[in-house]
């Protein structure tokens, strides 16, 4: 199974990065994620041989990475050198065992060793998976034809408009700014 999370890790002066990744669960209990070439998350994985993953239901925080808004609140890990996001409903601090190493897209197996739940799980809402997809599709801009884009934004709208709160609205308004800049130019 692929649960879409957010991927914290940091380089090798400390750094914080944050990205949304899917990251692929494991039978057994290994966490393995996929990040494309080139990746900051990559080669900061690869040097600090650690990462947190965020379960996080904040989709802004999303939609913002995706459209240039990556300064979101941390707060220090307890049990590897790294950062959760303080938005998270929990995390899990991971460390790196194995590298299948791939010309575009590597597989870091990591192994979860310290899991920390911080708020409840509140449900599943529509807007936000709404948000998720839209986010997907803006990270592939450039690579998918427009009239697959249009048609999946007027079906994902549907959800929206139905159960959107202030977040959800408010991170799909970055997007749908980025893909208008993006198609006038
Ligand atoms: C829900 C979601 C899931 C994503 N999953 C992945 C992934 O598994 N691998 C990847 O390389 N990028 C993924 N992306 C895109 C990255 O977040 C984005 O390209 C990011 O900038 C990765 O590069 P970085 O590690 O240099 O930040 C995903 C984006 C979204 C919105």
């Amino acid at each position: 199974m692929i649960q879409e999370t957010i991927v914290t890790t940091i380089d090798d002066v400390g750094k914080p990065h944050i990205a949304p990744m899917g990251v692929h669960l494991q039978a057994g209990g290994g966490i393995a994620i996929l990040p494309f070439k080139p990746s900051l998350t990559l080669s900061n994985l690869l040097a600090t041989r650690a990462a947190v993953i965020n379960y996080c239901d904040d989709v802004r925080i999303f939609a913002g990475c995706l459209t240039g808004r990556r300064d979101w609140p941390l707060s220090p890990a307890e049990k590897i050198k790294g950062y959760f996001l303080s938005a998270a409903l929990a995390h899990a601090e991971l460390e790196l065992r194995q590298v299948e190493d791939d010309p575009v897209r590597p597989r870091l197996i990591c192994i979860p060793i310290h899991n920390v739940n911080h708020a409840p799980f509140q449900g599943f809402n529509r807007a936000q998976h709404s948000v998720l997809e839209a986010a997907i599709l803006v990270s592939r801009l450039g690579r998918l034809p427009w009239d697959k884009i249009n048609s999946e934004l007027e079906y994902l709208r549907i959800g929206l408009e139905k159960t959107a709160g202030e977040r959800e609205w408010q991170a799909w308004s970055w997007l749908m700014e980025l893909i208008e800049h993006y198609r006038s130019n």
